[in-house]
């Protein structure tokens, strides 16, 4: 949610400004900002809606100036229009901001009551008008930030610039990530080592608390209390080349073309295929003693968690429970201490899976992040990070994130079945077997994604789609409902298919199209009645199963799609591939800007 960058640089920033909000913009795309210092004063330029709009200005409205700030916002506080983007500035001073100052409203009271002149409706103009208002009162910049920020309540990384000091940006971190990065004779500040990898490799991240003065030459980082603190300097794995979309029309569906590449790349780092068996990475605990998983992660990352616990609840035996983060933080679960908790989370920033985590390690519970950013602020702060290898996601709607992420969840249900001892070693050969087939099986599924795009043409005329699904086949039905609803715009519910009868099955009639997830497995019987209860009531069928599926469904759907046949353990990753592509070529039916929704954000780091 928004992205910061700021630079002290040699030659003119603005482009490189711009170009670090590029690979900021998966953070937000509502408006777009910088400011620079042109002969010491601010000077700003700012657009409403996407970043190609800023360029636009910048191309008839050029900015010089060594030193400068930039934002692309998602909009929290104040409509998405040019007077509420930021840097917000006064003449002294220029603030970005990702995060939300919670007590914003009394401070404005405050300030305005001061003599304060505020001009947008945003939470972070507070925070320039603070900073100037001790300025005006004679203080020097890192004593007006020091002061400003002991009173600023909420989540926030901080980018700030000052009239007059082409030498200085104070940057400062609560809740929300961000990253230094150190040049020759240049420092920069963004809020991951991504937007940075073009200027620089060498990064150190700031800790909750930390503020920080950089000056050409360096940075010097204060904690809460004002020590000045060390942060590790590391080499990011992030590369500067912008990356491109290939042969696709979108980095969605080049994103979930890449499937059996990255499916098979992240089961390398666990599977031997030669003795058939999974080795996670070595943990600070012992797997074989847990006695409860709890699984938190917010949207397809929790879906991805709903998965695995079938999987750990039937290979290993182990109680699963899985929550949504922003629930599991404020509803007072009952943990011990000992037990072992998984947090997933593609970007690894995810505000309330964070904030769960820190709850966790808290009260003793063993940690660990399943993420596909390794220096993430989540892989960083659990025991132990296992990583998936989809490479950068695009995309806003996750794709080959969840289906890496069920990859690795499926090996740790292995995992934790064979160190208890309950799962035999002949079930860990042979279900390593059906886990190292399932990147060719993809390819399969992807070769006939014609077959879907013909049905979505059709799919895009609803208003209402609902998706079913039993056991690992319900979460699936949640996520293809997900996948539809964030790039078409169209309203889509997924169910359990055993609760259709409970009352979602009003809903049926013959403009609700019904996508069932129903491989060949123990539950494909009272499925396939479902099936055939909502085809008696006029529904449009969109039937996903394997050859013997189809064939064994009495009543014919509108439309069947054949996926390959599968031992039902690894089905939950290959079926997520087809509700991937129906929603991809839904949205591309009704226009839609599928790799940036409106309204959505990559990486949520506010709550
Ligand atoms: C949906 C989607 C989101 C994310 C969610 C969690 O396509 O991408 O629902 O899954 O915002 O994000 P991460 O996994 O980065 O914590």
């Amino acid at each position: 949610m928004c992205g910061i960058v700021g630079m002290i640089g040699k030659g003119a920033v603005a482009p490189l400004l711009v170009e670090g909000l590029r690979r900021l913009e998966y953070r937000g795309y509502d408006s777009a900002g910088i400011a620079t210092l042109v002969d010491g004063e601010i000077r700003r330029r700012r657009a409403e809606g996407k970043l190609v709009n800023l360029e636009r200005l910048l191309e008839s409205q050029p900015l010089s100036g060594t030193i400068g700030i930039g934002h692309t916002r998602w909009a929290t506080h104040g409509v998405p229009n040019e007077k509420n983007a930021h840097p917000h500035a006064t003449s002294r001073v220029a603030v970005v901001h990702n995060g939300i100052i919670e007590n914003y409203a009394e401070l404005k009271a405050e300030l305005t009551k001061a003599g304060q002149v505020f001009e947008s409706d945003t939470d972070t103009e507070v925070v320039a008008q603070l900073i100037d208002f001790h300025l005006a009162a004679g203080l020097a910049p890192e004593d007006a930030v020091a002061a400003a920020l002991k009173r600023l309540h909420g989540a926030f990384a901080l980018g700030i610039l000052f009239a007059g000091r082409d030498d200085l940006l104070i940057c400062a971190r609560e809740g929300s990530p961000l990253a230094i990065g150190y040049g020759a004779g240049e420092m920069f500040l963004g809020s991951d080592a991504l937007a940075l990898a073009p200027l620089t490799q060498k990064i150190s991240y700031l800790e909750d608390g930390d503020w920080a003065v950089l000056t050409a030459d360096g940075v010097q980082v204060r904690d809460r209390a004002g020590n000045p603190v060390e942060r590790q300097v590391r080499l990011t794995q992030f590369s500067g080349a912008m990356i491109g979309k290939g042969e696709h029309r979108h980095f969605m569906l080049k994103e979930i073309f890449e499937q059996p590449q990255v499916v098979g790349d992240t089961l390398n780092t666990m599977l031997n295929p030669a003795s058939r068996t999974i080795t996670l990475m070595d943990l600070p605990f012992d797997l074989g003693s847990v006695n409860r998983v709890t699984i938190v992660a917010c949207g397809t990352s929790y879906y991805a968690g709903l998965v695995a616990k079938y999987w750990i609840e039937r290979l290993a035996k182990v109680a699963v429970e899985v929550d949504i983060a922003s629930e599991f933080r404020y509803r007072q679960p009952v943990v011990a201490k000992g037990d072992l908790a998984i947090f997933i989370s593609q970007s690894g920033e995810t505000a309330d899976t964070l904030a769960a985590l820190r709850w966790c390690l808290d009260r003793g519970m063993n940690t660990i992040a399943l993420v596909n950013v390794a220096e993430s602020t989540i892989a960083r702060t659990a025991h132990a990070a296992l990583l998936t290898q989809a490479g950068p996601e695009i995309g806003v709607a996750s794709t080959k994130a969840f289906t890496c992420q069920l990859t690795v969840l499926a090996c740790v249900a292995i995992a934790l079945g064979r160190a208890n001892g309950r799962l035999p070693a002949t079930e860990e050969a042979r279900l390593s077997q059906a886990l190292a087939e399932v990147p060719a099986c993809i390819s399969e599924i992807l070769r006939a994604d014609d077959g879907i795009r013909r049905v979505a043409e059709d799919i895009a005329q609803a208003r209402d789609v609902l998706y079913l699904g039993r056991g690992t086949g319900y979460p699936i039905a949640l996520e293809g409902a997900l996948k539809l609803k964030e790039i078409s715009y169209i309203h889509a519910e997924g169910y359990a298919s055993g609760e259709l009868k409970h009352g979602p099955i009003a809903l049926i009639d013959d403009h609700v199209p019904v996508i069932v997830v129903c491989p060949s497995d123990e539950l494909y019987d009272k499925t396939a009645s479902n099936v055939q209860e909502v085809i008696a009531r006029g529904a449009r069928v969109v039937f996903l199963s394997d050859k013997e599926g189809q064939a064994r469904l009495v009543n014919k759907p509108l439309a069947a799609f054949t996926l390959p046949s599968v031992d039902p353990f690894v089905a939950p990753i290959l079926y997520a591939v087809p509700v991937q592509l129906l929603a991809y070529h839904v949205a591309v039916a009704k226009g839609t800007d599928v790799d940036q929704p409106r309204n959505l954000a990559k990486s949520v780091t506010v709550e």
